[in-house]
């Protein structure tokens, strides 16, 4: 970095590093990787159910936060055929605060199917994988890969930043289309043997050394292949996509309250929280104010005002509506907002 390079000598090298021998990339990471991995608790295993759920969950989320949910998870659902007999409900218990619960609910479909059309044995090739459901290209080359030794690349957030500096990838990433020429420097780069090691080596080098900013380029294993790093441009690789500005909105949640019980709603196909439980909102609600909870959900800010009244009578409890006492909250699977609404509740019964 620093340094300045001819526009001849930075095409030379451009066209230069993506023939490297595969060999030449393999062999320095794979030395790198058997020295300096990290100790995932998913690691040490080539049962593809466990390989399965780790990446499922690690699709949005940090590997700090995985490690504990998928711990848990694991004591709750042992096996394929433990997540296949579950309630969808309790699938989404185990899942709450992760976030992103259509992956839950598609973790659960998915299990069903392996348990109903393949005996409880999970396929092995990058296609058939992809058929069930929630298991795009990445997480089907990471089951094949690690799992089952098949050589499936795979390109996620930290190897595609590998990639893309690797061969001085200078578009935006991202989506199909902008992801495209990266899935084939994949390719072209996993080898037929070992793939699934090498897939995890050039996702720890991502979160390890060559990570979004401040790249530790000097201890890289790859610096020297590297088009991004030798044509000075590590601090421009990947290309940003311009940002979604994002939007505020206001909604107002109603506490209906009747004899020690509350109203939740299930939240409906198509909702954000599909299958989790919340306060109804109602934007002409009055009574009392009791507080307000500000989340974010994609690229919308919400504030939400929450008000308490009480209702005359208790109607009946349906599949989408529910009375429940404020304690009975706990044992409920809610969105985000209505968990922390439930907490305000609390809050504001023990004054
Ligand atoms: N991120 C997503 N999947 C991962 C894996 N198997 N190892 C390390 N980081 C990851």
């Amino acid at each position: 970095m620093g340094r300045q390079v001819t526009a001849r000598k930075r095409r030379r090298l451009e066209q230069a590093v993506p023939a490297v021998a595969q060999p030449a990339i393999a062999r320095p990471l794979l030395r790198w990787y058997a020295r300096a991995k990290r100790d995932l608790p998913w690691r040490g295993t080539a049962d593809p159910y466990r390989v399965w759920v780790s990446e499922i969950m690690l699709q949005q989320t940090q590997v700090e936060r995985v490690r504990g949910y998928f711990a848990r998870f694991l004591e709750w659902f042992p096996t394929v055929h433990d997540l296949a007999a579950a309630r969808e409900h309790d699938v989404l218990r185990r899942w709450e605060g992760l976030g992103y619960y259509r992956r839950a609910r598609q973790l659960h479909a998915a299990a069903r199917r392996i348990v109903a059309d393949h005996d409880g044995e999970f396929p092995r090739t990058v296609a058939e994988l992809m058929a069930l459901p929630g298991i795009g290209r990445y997480t089907a080359g990471a089951i094949a890969s690690i799992a089952f030794d098949m050589p499936a690349p795979i390109v996620e957030a930290n190897s595609r930043r590998v990639f893309a500096r690797l061969v001085g990838h200078d578009r935006p990433l991202g989506g199909a289309a902008g992801d495209a020429p990266i899935w084939e420097v994949a390719e072209r780069l996993v080898p037929t043997r070992g793939a699934g090691r090498f897939n995890q080596a050039v996702m720890d080098l991502g979160a390890m050394i060559c990570t979004p900013d401040r790249p530790l380029c000097a201890r890289c294993p790859l610096a020297n292949v590297c088009v991004a790093h030798a044509t000075c441009r590590v601090d421009e690789i990947p290309v940003k996509a311009p940002r979604r500005r994002s939007r505020q909105m206001h909604e107002t949640a109603v506490v209906m309250r009747h004899g020690g019980h509350v109203l939740v709603e299930r939240r409906g196909p198509g909702q954000w929280w599909e299958g989790l439980w919340d306060f109804p909102r109602d934007a002409a609600a009055t009574g009392r104010k009791l507080g307000a909870v500000r989340y974010t959900v994609t690229h919308h800010q919400i504030e939400c005002v929450v008000r308490e009244r009480s209702a005359a009578r208790r109607s009946p409890s349906t599949d989408k509506r529910r009375w429940v006492t404020v304690a009975g909250l706990a044992t409920l699977a809610m969105t985000a907002p209505g968990r922390r609404i439930a907490a305000l509740l609390k809050q504001s019964s023990s004054i």
